[in-house]
């Protein structure tokens, strides 16, 4: 399998005042391509510091984040716009839509930063609406939308650059419980069709069971990863069955029971 993201010894320490607060303190993994990977913590735990070190928004104070083959942390800023741009799609909290465009531009939107021209912009953003299931939508502005179909459209604006990994930080924080539910089953069968490599930050065990690994994060530390997903070659066998895209994988709750 192949490694998208490789994180050795990271540290990352925020001075306050006198104190000094560890944000992340010595975390390593790696994560494969097509994997579904949940960072699951309480508040403060550092999901959002690993993600942003993940994502070249922050600098470790030391170790090592490999993405993509690259080694991130030595990028100065004009490196990590480029990189950013051609390898990573974001799915946010609050959604970050354009109020004054409608479902279609907001989706192209990504498209235009990479200078490509309109018509095959907006020929992909609707692939796009159509893979999230919101073609009748496309002129509706946010405001015209729900929450499960404003963040729709936030998944399908991460996926239209084609990028090879997606991060989301508390993708459905502001959606109900069962909008919640239709919003991860969208992401996992993406994940799963589109073979991309996704990386979620979750307080909500529950949600967590959605991932193929989850890995539990307490004070800057991995304390635990959950497989949820049988290995590779067992996985590919279960996928060619009916119905298995979709359904939520059993193995999600086993965290529940011990
Ligand atoms: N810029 C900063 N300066 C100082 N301390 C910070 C800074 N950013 C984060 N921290 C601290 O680092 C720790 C981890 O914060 P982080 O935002 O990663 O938590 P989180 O797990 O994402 O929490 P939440 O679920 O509330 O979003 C916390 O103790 C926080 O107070
Ligand atoms: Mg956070």
């Amino acid at each position: 399998m192949k490694r998208v993201i490789s994180v050795k010894n990271l540290y990352k320490l925020y001075r306050v005042g006198d104190s000094v607060v560890h944000a992340l303190d010595g975390v390593s993994f790696d994560i494969f391509e097509g994997e579904f990977c949940a960072i699951v913590g309480t508040s403060g735990s550092g999901k959002s510091t690993l993600l942003n070190m993940l994502a070249g928004l922050e600098k470790p104070t030391r170790g090592e984040v490999v993405v993509a083959g690259r080694h991130i942390e030595k990028m100065n800023e004009d490196e990590l716009v480029k990189f950013r741009r051609e390898n990573v799609g974001f799915i946010f909290q609050s959604f970050h839509l354009i109020g004054t465009m409608n479902a279609l531009e907001n989706v192209a939107m990504p498209l235009m930063f990479k200078g490509e021209p309109l018509k095959s912009r907006m020929k992909k953003a609707e692939q796009m609406l159509a893979l999230v299931d919101l073609k009748k939508h496309r002129k509706h502005l946010p405001n015209q939308m729900s929450g499960g179909q404003q963040q729709r459209v936030g998944v399908a604006r991460a996926l239209v650059a084609d990028p090879k990994i997606i991060f989301a930080d508390e993708p459905t924080g502001n959606l109900d419980s069962h909008t919640s539910e239709d919003v991860m089953h969208l992401m996992q069968r993406i994940v799963r069709e589109q073979k991309r490599t996704l990386v979620m930050v979750t307080h909500d065990n529950h949600l967590a069971g959605y991932a193929d690994r989850v890995f539990h994060i307490s004070d800057g530390k991995i304390i635990r990863v959950e497989e949820n997903r049988p290995a590779a070659g067992e996985y590919r066998k279960k996928e060619a069955g009916p119905e298995e895209s979709g359904k939520k994988n059993e193995g999600g709750d086993r965290h529940e029971a011990d």
